[in-house]
């Protein structure tokens, strides 16, 4: 097994009771909406509008780090992942990007507050979903 996947398996693993910081709390989607105006420099979720100068994150949860067709600027680290974005493991990274990814080209902060990673979490994981069938056909 890979170093970096072993690592991450440890990070996810449930901590002591009282020490617990890897649960995510419950997450609101509309305070998570304004979270991710931080994240709009580089990145959008809709998927009519694609990649920037981070790659889209439409329906990022459930796939494999590093893959999307079309965005030329995943780092190294990025493009050797072998591991699916899950809203916990985001919740984690968000934390401290650079501190689970040295080597990424993700210049962002993170995010301290774990009740907002929460709620950006939630709002990543709504603005994947597409819209009902009888909205999508409107012309
Ligand atoms: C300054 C531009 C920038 C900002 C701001 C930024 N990102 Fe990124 N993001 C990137 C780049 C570039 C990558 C590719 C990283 C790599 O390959 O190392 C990336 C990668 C990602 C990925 C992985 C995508 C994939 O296909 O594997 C996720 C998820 C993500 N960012 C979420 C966020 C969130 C949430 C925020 C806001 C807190 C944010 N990013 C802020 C530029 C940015």
């Amino acid at each position: 097994m890979k170093p970096l996947l072993l690592l991450l398996l440890l990070a996810v693993a449930p901590a002591g009771a009282q020490t617990d910081t890897t649960t995510m709390p419950e997450g609101d989607p509309e305070r998570g909406r304004l979270v991710f105006g931080q994240c709009r420099t580089c990145h959008y979720p809709e998927p009519e509008v694609g990649h920037n100068n981070g790659p889209s994150l439409y329906r990022i949860f459930g796939q494999v780090a590093g893959k999307q067709p079309g965005f030329a600027y995943y780092s190294e680290t990025f493009r050797n992942a072998q591991f699916v974005w899950t809203p916990q493991l985001l919740y984690l990274w968000l934390a401290d990007p650079l501190a689970m990814f040295p080597g990424t080209t993700m210049m962002a902060r993170g995010i301290p507050d774990p009740q907002q990673r929460a709620d950006l979490v939630a709002y990543l994981k709504r603005a994947s979903v597409r819209p009902p069938i009888e909205e999508q056909v409107q012309e």
